[in-house]
């Protein structure tokens, strides 16, 4: 079960490197947490700021029966927009899984795995949120914390325990009825179908949202993107 059992360093270079070099002695649904990380890492192997007064964790999958790498990080992006909205914050998936509130990025997911030819051994699925800590200055147009949102220092343990109880449930729920899940995770989609878009200097229409592509017609060329961020 997800956070049966929870692992916490004071300081890590990354609890998704952990997780990915240690799978092999924890169990299913091990939650890997650190008050800091010194080398934390995000899509596209972007450095991932994450500082004292954030919340940064990864949880182990086992998986018996494959699934999707994208099914994970589905579950956990939603479970952290459901979890905002039990403290009255909305937010929204930009696609494919990051948490925006006003323009800004508050959290990000990322899913890993390890295989064994087609077979996966191991998913790791990293969460990072800005919660306590301060944004530098250079993010802070493009980064928020949930303390600038609310005014006020917020408990990153029950921020944690309300993330992994909702992935519990949309876990449970979902595992079998995927395309339910990607059905409620497109409804919090900032992109929707039919929007112009601007994809490094050019415009295009969204034709199709994908969990993991998008198809985009530039001027009757239809291309499928993988990534909507500058790398
Ligand atoms: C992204 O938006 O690019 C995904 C960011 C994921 C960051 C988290 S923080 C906990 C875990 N450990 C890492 O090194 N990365 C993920």
């Amino acid at each position: 079960m997800i956070g049966e059992k929870i692992i916490s360093f004071e300081s890590i270079d990354s609890t998704n490197r952990f997780l990915k070099e240690n799978y092999r002695f924890y169990p299913d649904g091990t939650v890997v947490v650190a008050l800091e990380q010194t080398s934390g890492y995000g899509r596209n192997g972007r450095h991932w700021h994450s500082p004292r007064g954030g919340l940064w964790f990864s949880v182990l999958f086992k998986p018996r029966k494959s699934l999707e790498l994208s099914f994970y990080t589905r579950v956990f992006s939603v479970a952290v927009v459901k979890t905002l909205e039990n403290m009255k914050i909305h937010a929204n998936i930009k696609w494919p899984n990051d948490v925006y509130i006003n323009g800004r990025k508050l959290a990000g997911v990322l899913s890993e795995g390890i295989f064994e030819g087609a077979k996966p051994l191991a998913v790791v699925v990293g969460v990072g949120m800005n919660v306590n800590n301060e944004i530098p200055a250079e993010l802070k147009t493009r980064a928020i914390s949930l303390k600038e949102i609310t005014g006020k220092e917020i408990s990153v343990v029950k921020l944690i325990e309300s993330i992994l109880k909702n992935a519990r449930v949309i876990f449970r729920k979902y595992s079998k009825k995927k395309e339910a899940l990607t059905r409620i995770w497109k409804r919090y989609l900032l992109q929707k179908e039919g929007d112009i878009i601007s994809l490094e200097g050019k415009k295009g229409k969204i034709v199709k949202i994908n969990p993991d592509s998008l198809l985009i017609d530039f001027d009757g060329e239809i291309k499928k993107v993988y990534s909507l961020s500058p790398h």
